[in-house]
């Protein structure tokens, strides 16, 4: 089938995670992509793919990419770039079939520093003249709407520059998630309920997006806390479902709860309900399918690393059989049970255990673990046989980071490097509280 050209426009933030978006976004729709001029340098790249459709499946639920635009030309001056689309086959074919569309010219910049004034603006879109738009100027609700891209070479970090270095030109195919306003409508500010622990909207949508949450399917956050990543799931389209062994987060502060969330976010429907359950004694029946599970696992530093149990099992002998008015005590509504301290790795190596034997294969496995940024240590990822490390994505704060890892349940037979047991988050708590020193 015969393929057209197609410019993306990408932010320049997040770069570790990136391409692993788009790779998931693309693998997702099961859109063919040539990544092979990608460049982590620049926020543009030239892809052809078979439509528009697939332009817009891809793009649509993007957060680290501005738009999509059918590529109509380019070039180092306007000069250059109305060569560029006159010699084009875009610009020809589109002329025939769309003449009399209602259409808008919309400018996007980057890197670039001054801000054009309006009559710049209406001289550039005169140079355009040869495009013989016959339809009516829309600014609301055009049918398209041609984009001019000017890319600056910035001076400085902070002074950006003053003579564009390239101009892309581009009838517009899809706004990301981000362009239309996900990031100021998830802000944490904003939001209704959330604690200490609750994660920011960019990353924890770009966490969505690479797990491939899916529309309908069901995502599971076994440390959901304030519901940061169900918010994430739902806004995709999923059906969520999250546990935590503290039942304060589960309950909220009165009006203020993962719930109520979710009908500020007019999005109700996507939340399923949220329990109190300590996740390595999970309650959910083994045949619950499981397609997505996604969280950020307790790091020891906001919150404790707890399981149900006592720390002292001799001195907790036989407070199993305490009643109460005849009733066992453990059984009662209100009963509180004995918690005992664990430790990353072995709540990461039953986190990996879990998700091998609940998730669909080819289902996905998303979850953030910390480490710290020490000389001499070697980070060491959690490995299981049944799971293939897809992405490993680096959040760098200075003196430890963060990483997404993402994983693919690939059964029995892939038979990959396991390494449970092993310690390898270091003593991630004590080397946060002593500064790393
Ligand atoms: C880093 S926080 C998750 C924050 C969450 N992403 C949010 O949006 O607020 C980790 C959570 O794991 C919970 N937790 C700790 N041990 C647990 C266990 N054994 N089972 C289930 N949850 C546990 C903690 O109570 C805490 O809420």
């Amino acid at each position: 089938m015969a393929r057209k050209r197609y410019l993306l426009f990408m932010v320049q933030v997040h770069l570790n995670f990136r391409l692993a978006e788009l790779e998931s976004l693309a693998d997702l729709h099961g859109v063919d992509v040539d990544f092979s001029s990608y460049s982590v340098d620049s926020p543009f790249m030239i892809v052809t793919l078979e439509n528009d459709k697939q332009a817009s499946d891809w793009i649509r639920r993007s957060v680290l990419t501005r738009a999509i635009y059918e590529y109509w030309g380019e070039g180092n001056t306007y000069e250059s770039l109305h060569k560029s689309v006159q010699a084009h086959p875009e610009f020809e074919q589109y002329k025939s079939a769309n003449e009399r569309k209602s259409f808008k010219f919309e400018f996007e910049k980057f890197g670039g520093n001054a801000k054009q004034d309006i009559s710049t603006r209406v001289t550039t879109i005169e140079s355009f003249q040869y495009l013989e738009l016959k339809g009516p100027i829309k600014m609301k609700n055009p049918d398209e709407v041609f984009t001019v891209i000017e890319e600056y070479k910035a001076i400085s970090e902070n002074i950006g520059g003053e003579v564009p270095e390239k101009i892309y030109f581009g009838r517009l195919i899809q706004l990301s998630d981000r362009a239309r306003g996900a990031l100021e409508k998830y802000d944490l500010k904003k939001r209704p309920y959330k604690g200490t622990t609750s994660f920011e909207a960019e990353l924890s949508l770009v966490s969505a997006n690479i797990a491939q949450v899916k529309p309908a399917h069901i995502m599971y956050d076994p440390f959901v806390g304030t519901g940061s990543f169900l918010v994430a799931g739902g806004h995709y389209g999923a059906l969520v479902l999250g546990s935590d062994i503290d039942g304060r987060m589960i309950r909220g502060k009165g009006q203020q709860t993962i719930k109520a969330n979710f009908k500020y976010y007019k999005e109700s429907i996507q939340f399923l309900d949220v329990m109190t359950m300590d996740f390595t004694h999970n309650a959910l029946r083994k045949d619950f399918v499981i397609d997505t599970i996604l969280c950020d696992p307790p790091y020891g530093i906001r919150e404790s690393i707890k399981v149900l149990g006592a720390k002292d099992p001799e001195r907790f002998a036989g407070k199993e059989d305490v009643e109460i008015n005849g009733q066992k005590a453990y059984l009662l509504r209100d009963y509180i049970p004995t918690k005992k301290p664990y430790s990353l790795d072995s709540l990461l190596d039953d986190l990996l255990d879990y998700a091998s034997q609940r998730l669909p294969i080819n289902g996905r496995l998303a979850f953030w673990m910390p480490t710290a940024n020490d000389e001499n240590v070697a980070t060491i990822i959690p490995l299981h046989s049944n799971l293939e490390l897809k992405y490993n994505c680096v959040q760098d704060f200075n003196k430890w980071s963060r990483r997404l890892l993402v994983y693919i349940n690939r059964g029995h037979e892939f038979n990959g490097p396991n390494n449970s047991g092993l310690s390898r988050t270091g003593n991630f708590r004590d080397r946060y509280f002593s500064g790393f020193n």
